[in-house]
């Protein structure tokens, strides 16, 4: 089996290639944009979060897999990373991109609740999880990447890695399944 991802989404190459520009390294990669865009097709109508926007490449996946009853919120603090995917993905009126801290974001939408959940910043990941997984409907799914150690950790970031999936592993209300794959990839079913 060979690793193919395409066919790749409409916007990809054109924001890959601001993405270098701006110098944004942080991208989740191909793998991982397939296996988000597969997922978000199981959930027509659904109502996805992605925490952590960067410049949309992530986002163009998921959008890709939506049907077109489906909405997304994206979220990012970093202004010169979100105008790149408000350049290019703008126009999906499907998604609504928001410029703000993911605490702030958490703490104004605790009442909020979602199909899907990509959570690739730190609130909803290393920090507010409890917050964040309350915000997921029974039967959505959570996904995070980069579980598996990478060359730009900074030191203690194995350690907060650990600590994370531990605490995924002992919520309750989760069915987990962690990936050898990609960059590392776990994803989650909520129960109850
Ligand atoms: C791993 S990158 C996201 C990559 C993107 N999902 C992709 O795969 O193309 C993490 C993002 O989180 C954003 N971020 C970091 N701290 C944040 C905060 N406190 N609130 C909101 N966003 C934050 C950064 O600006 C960065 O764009």
């Amino acid at each position: 089996m060979t690793e193919d991802f395409s066919p790749l989404p409409t916007s990809y190459r054109a924001i890959q290639q601001a993405t270098i520009d701006q110098g944004f390294t942080m991208a989740s990669d191909l793998a991982t944009g397939s296996f988000l865009k597969t997922l978000a097709g199981s959930k027509p109508k659904g109502r996805f979060l992605e925490m952590g926007t960067g410049t949309g490449l992530s986002t163009s996946w998921i959008l890709d897999g939506m049907d077109q009853n489906s909405s997304l919120v994206s979220i990012d603090f970093d202004d010169q990373f979100l105008s790149i995917a408000r350049e290019f993905l703008g126009n999906d009126p499907r998604l609504e991109l928001e410029l703000i801290d993911g605490e702030k974001w958490v703490e104004s939408n605790a009442g909020q609740r979602f199909d899907y959940i990509f959570a690739d910043t730190w609130h909803g990941k290393y920090l507010l999880l409890d917050e964040v997984l309350e915000m997921l409907k029974v039967g959505g799914l959570y996904i995070v990447d980069d579980m598996l150690p990478q060359a730009n950790w900074p030191d203690g970031h194995a350690e907060k890695a650990e600590r994370f999936i531990q605490k995924l592993e002992s919520t309750p209300f989760l069915h987990l399944t962690k990936l050898n794959w990609s960059t590392g990839i776990i994803v989650a079913t909520r129960k109850f």
